[in-house]
């Protein structure tokens, strides 16, 4: 049965097809007023003005839903590490006591301290886990997000964390796409041998994935201390000839040559980039790699440096804007509040940020034949807002808008329904 959404004050349709938006390009939203949606089959239909809409043949038997507020294409968090086993709340102390990234790591906090937990985690417990943050996802709505390994670093862990994310992924609507990090740091077992643990990841745990088919994506961390260029351009080429697709953590910390690294490798994406520079830039330019900017991991971290977004918007290089979703540099789920920073600390317009949000996040993900925008044929994945402008989306922070998310034609959240719930 079709469904229509009408009485739409602000719908965002960000129409313009399937690939990555850069420069002026990233602030064309598609703004309809009074717009309605019409859906069928789990695909929009149609998307524009309401009057327009309704002279679909498909809009006269279709079900009528009011929606109101702002409609747009449900957010494409293109970068998160979900899948954790408990909140690092001893790092969050030492740094509110002053402890920087590199102290609170060398204290044995950072990565590897989400190592243990997550090595003994029963698997359907992970599972279970990642489906009640799933929940959270859809609740601010949010339709698509990337899903990270990472957290185990041996054959046994980051198998386990990729198989919840196939077994979570069955059970909820949320689409989780998942990469295999196994290269975000060196595990306490290997002493520092960041080599031989490259070795043992390529060797040992790529095959294992690849068999398995339970990644899409390939993931490593460049950066002094972690892994160094050369690693990278190693761990990308081999990710690369087991299938996965390269993207990168670069430049998060320090300038340290991953960037370039990964672009020479076809990196999707580049994800953090705070420090980045005019080379780094021209060389994503060259490759057309997308960069995903995380401000809720500055933020967490107190990090006063953000990417150098006007550079990056003059070179033409597309910008996605992602969560980072994890337990030890951003413990936030809401695409929303990343809109907030990426305006107030990035200084982006809220047409560049939701377009980033949207489909350039879509396209970080390969995903923008499919999901990012609302035009006839594409997958109907929506959020809706209460709000009377889309500029209230960047404006309100600490809260949530979303009424309404509907992934793949249905309706999978509904404020109103906890209100039913609780009455
Ligand atoms: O994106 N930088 C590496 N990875 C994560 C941090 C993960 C963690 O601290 O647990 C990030 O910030
Ligand atoms: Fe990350």
């Amino acid at each position: 049965m079709a469904l229509i959404l009408t009485g739409i004050k602000q719908l965002l349709t960000f129409r313009g097809g399937a690939l990555p938006r850069a420069g002026a390009a990233m602030r064309d939203i598609g703004l309809v007023k009074n717009g309605a949606v019409l859906i069928n089959d789990g695909l929009i239909c149609a998307a524009g003005p309401e009057k327009h809409v309704m002279r679909h043949p498909l809009a006269k038997k279709a079900v009528s839903r009011p929606a109101g507020g702002v409609v747009m294409p449900a957010f494409v968090d293109s970068h998160t590490h979900a899948v954790f086993a408990e909140p690092r709340l001893k790092d969050f102390s030492m740094r509110l006591e002053g402890a920087s990234y590199k102290e609170i790591k060398a204290a044995g906090g950072g990565i590897v301290s989400s190592l243990a937990a997550v090595r003994k985690q029963d698997p359907r417990d992970m599972a279970g886990q990642l489906l009640k943050r799933a929940r959270k996802f859809l609740e601010c709505g949010t339709g698509t997000t990337e899903v990270k390994s990472g957290y185990g670093l041996s054959l046994a862990s980051e198998l386990k964390m990729l198989r919840a994310v196939k077994a979570a992924a069955r059970k909820t609507p949320l689409e989780m796409i998942p990469t295999l990090l196994a290269a975000h740091s060196v595990p306490p077992e290997f002493k520092g041998g960041a080599g031989k643990y490259l070795s043992y990841a390529i060797e040992e745990i790529m095959p294992a994935v690849a068999i398995e088919e339970l990644a899409v994506f390939a993931d490593i961390f460049c950066e002094k201390g972690y892994f160094s260029p050369a690693q990278t351009a190693r761990y990308l080429r081999a990710a690369k000839s087991f299938g996965f697709l390269p993207k990168a953590h670069t430049e998060q910390l320090s300038n340290c040559g991953g960037t370039l690294a990964a672009a020479r490798a076809g990196a999707i994406s580049v994800d953090h980039a705070d420090f980045i520079n005019a080379g780094d830039i021209k060389a994503l330019k060259t490759s057309g790699a997308i960069v995903t900017l995380l401000p809720a991991s500055n933020h967490y971290l107190g990090i006063g440096k953000y990417p150098p977004v006007k550079k990056i918007m003059a070179a033409g290089v597309p910008i996605a804007l992602a969560t980072d979703f994890n337990p030890g540099t951003a413990p936030c789920w809401n695409m929303q509040f990343v809109l907030s920073l990426a305006c107030l600390r990035m200084k982006m317009t809220p047409e560049e940020a939701l377009t980033a949000a949207t489909i350039n996040g879509a396209c970080a993900l390969r995903l923008g034949g499919r999901l990012g925008t609302l035009e006839a044929g594409k997958q109907a994945d929506i959020a809706v807002f209460e709000a009377d402008d889309y500029r209230e989306l960047c404006y309100y922070f600490g809260g949530n808008l979303n009424k309404l998310t509907i992934k793949k034609g249905k309706m999978v959240y509904s404020s109103k329904w906890r209100v039913a719930s609780e009455e």
